[in-house]
């Protein structure tokens, strides 16, 4: 692997300069942190498999017609993605109650929400990711009303896709996390998905025994955490190529 220059660090994701203008290389750690960066530790082979995991969801959203950052995946740790101008937003899907809206209103875990909820927070580690409303929004700059609209749109989609792909495997979708991004094409600008899709950033619950397979079990100290990624990609039918063995994958050079 060619020597690159590294622009960002995430907790679980370092973006690096692209081959070519207008592209970056995502490489996707092994380290996993929780409640904004106080409790860390180190999933064995969560990159390798977040990165195929991603890659399998971005292209089967892609082919619906949910336009997104992925290229093409380069080694078991990296992927090609396009450039984009990160709108500061977590976008959250809720389908059943798990997480921060049991405990902000009160409602048991694992209730199925009357119909689903998106929830918008501001990227701001300093502040700790603050729940916002879309006229915080729009008021700050963040984004404008036909952003949201293309958002709320995508995201909607994504969450009947996302639904119906993992109930074929056996999996509940309870929620998920989006961020999106824009993409500049010349003048033209459009709003793409970005960042990833995966069991850090989604709740997957056994569709018949409600057992959590997602970062929850590293959240939670609920044990067993390497398997149920191991478990998600295993029923997407996309472990790595070299299978459970090597789920290290190449080392970073930086
Ligand atoms: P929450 O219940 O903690 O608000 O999380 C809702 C969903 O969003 C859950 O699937 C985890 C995901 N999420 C992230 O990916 N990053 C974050 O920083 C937070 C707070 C949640």
């Amino acid at each position: 692997m060619a020597r690159r220059r590294q622009l960002y660090e995430g907790k679980a994701k370092i973006l690096f300069e692209g081959p070519e203008p207008g592209t970056l290389v995502q490489y996707f750690k092994d380290d996993a942190t929780a409640g904004n960066g106080t409790k860390k530790g180190i999933i064995t082979g969560k990159g390798v498999l977040n990165n195929r995991i991603s890659e399998y969801l971005m292209l089967r959203l892609a082919e619906v017609g949910i336009p997104n950052h992925f290229v093409r995946r380069l080694n078991m740790r990296e992927q090609l993605i396009r450039e984009v101008e990160i709108i500061p937003l977590e976008i959250v899907v809720r389908n059943v109650a798990a997480g921060s809206i049991c405990t902000r209103l009160g409602i048991p875990e694992g209730t199925r929400l009357p119909r689903s909820i998106i929830e918008y927070y501001y990227k701001n580690d300093a502040l700790g990711d603050p729940i916002v409303a879309e006229e915080h929004i729009t008021a700050f700059g963040w984004a404008n009303t036909m952003d949201m609209d293309d958002i709320v749109a995508m995201t909607l989609r994504t969450n009947d896709f996302l639904t119906g792909l993992f109930l074929g495997v056996g999996i509940t979708l309870v929620d998920f996390k989006l961020e999106f991004g824009r993409l500049w094409e010349g003048e033209d600008m459009r709003v793409v998905l970005a960042d990833e899709i995966s069991p850090d950033n989604c709740r997957l619950w056994d569709a018949k025994t409600n057992e959590k397979m997602d970062k929850d079990r590293f959240r939670r100290d609920l044990g067993r955490v390497e398997e149920a990624y191991q478990e998600v990609a295993k029923r997407l039918g996309i472990l790595p190529e070299a299978g459970m063995r090597d789920m290290k994958g190449p080392e970073l050079m930086q």
